[in-house]
């Protein structure tokens, strides 16, 4: 079956989907997820093998409102003030879980990431299935993640069972890069994962907040992750380019692409894994980075290229 066959935009099919245990590629403001059904654990399961991520990497929970957010996590009162701020939003928030949440999803953590995305269709599809859905980002393990419909089709068409699954087309992504994830369960509340809710935002409610240093607890930290095919450089440079040779990367190679990501955060964070999938489409054998400042959303780009220019991870188990 042809692969464009996945994609719709009919919610209801989507929601039809999710309770008979298939997958949806889903929408979200931040990059598109691979739902499934949370309460059913041989949906979450066929999550695993069709990204190939190792059974074990935990999921985040996908909910509607802070109420369904409760029946999985126990909120603490700076988990509430945070959720309350930031929902909905480009944020996952790690809370101790309640018993209703499977090991499928948590691979056994007493832990649980949970996020309340505000894509208008992500929204509706979660206020019409009205339970969780456990979502990774919809790409191959360790690769890019999708801004598209078309890009999960590109990734994941040939691992989807085309009698149970679909993507949900909700256009592209507006923010581009993955949420940020706060854990919570330890003090100070640290910033696992950077994103469109930055350090300046938490700053606003939270009296002190950890970066993301110490032991590694998210497998989003690891320090090779989003890596296209191609080699990527990260390059801190002030000014026009003057030279073909910056910081010991010859800019002006055969097959070599500059993108320069110094000066809209915004439209940077949009762009870049689109970026980075041309350059693949395309033949590129490297793609030399101009870094953004690490302010704002920049950080969270940073972030994304430094693990993109760490390459690609082994095969997964
Ligand atoms: O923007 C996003 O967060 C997207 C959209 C689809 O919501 N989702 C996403 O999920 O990026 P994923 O699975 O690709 O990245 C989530 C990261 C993983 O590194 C996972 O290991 C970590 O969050 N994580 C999830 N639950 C966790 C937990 N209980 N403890 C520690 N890390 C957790
Ligand atoms: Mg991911």
């Amino acid at each position: 079956m042809p692969h464009f066959d996945f994609i719709t935009i009919d919610i209801d099919r989507a929601v039809a989907a999710l309770r008979a245990g298939g997958l949806v590629g889903l929408p979200t403001e931040t990059v598109y997820g691979l739902a499934a059904d949370a309460s059913n654990d041989a949906a979450v399961d066929r999550i695993f093998s069709a990204k190939g991520r190792p059974r074990g990497h935990p999921l985040i929970l996908h909910v509607a409102d802070l109420d369904t957010a409760e029946r999985c996590g126990v909120f603490s009162d700076v988990a509430h003030q945070l959720a309350e701020r930031f929902r909905p939003g480009p944020m996952t928030l790690l809370v101790p879980r309640t018993s209703s949440v499977s090991d499928t999803v948590t691979g056994g953590r007493d832990s649980v990431g949970i996020r309340i995305p505000a894509h208008p269709v992500a929204a509706e599809v979660l206020r019409r299935h009205g339970g969780a859905l456990a979502a990774p980002s919809a790409n191959r393990f360790g690769e890019v993640s999708p801004t598209t419909a078309q890009h999960v089709v590109a990734d994941l068409g040939g691992h989807l069972d085309p009698d149970l699954d679909l993507v949900l087309d909700g256009g592209p992504c507006t923010v581009g890069v993955e949420s940020s994830i706060i854990d919570t369960t330890c003090s100070p509340v640290q910033l696992l994962r950077p994103g469109a809710v930055t350090a300046d935002d938490l700053d606003t409610i939270l009296a002190s907040l950890a970066g993301p240093s110490g032991p590694s607890r998210a497998a989003g930290m690891m320090a090779a992750h989003y890596a296209p095919a191609c080699a990527v450089h990260a390059v801190d440079h002030d000014g026009p380019l003057h030279s073909l040779v910056v910081d010991g990367v010859d800019v002006g190679a055969a097959h070599t692409r500059v993108l320069d990501l110094r000066d809209n955060h915004d439209v940077a964070a949009r762009e870049l894994y689109s970026h980075l999938r041309a350059a693949d489409i395309d033949g590129i054998d490297a793609v030399v980075v101009l870094m953004p400042p690490a302010t704002g959303l920049g950080a969270a780009i940073r972030d994304r290229v430094m693990k993109a220019a760490a390459g690609r991870q082994p095969p997964a188990d």
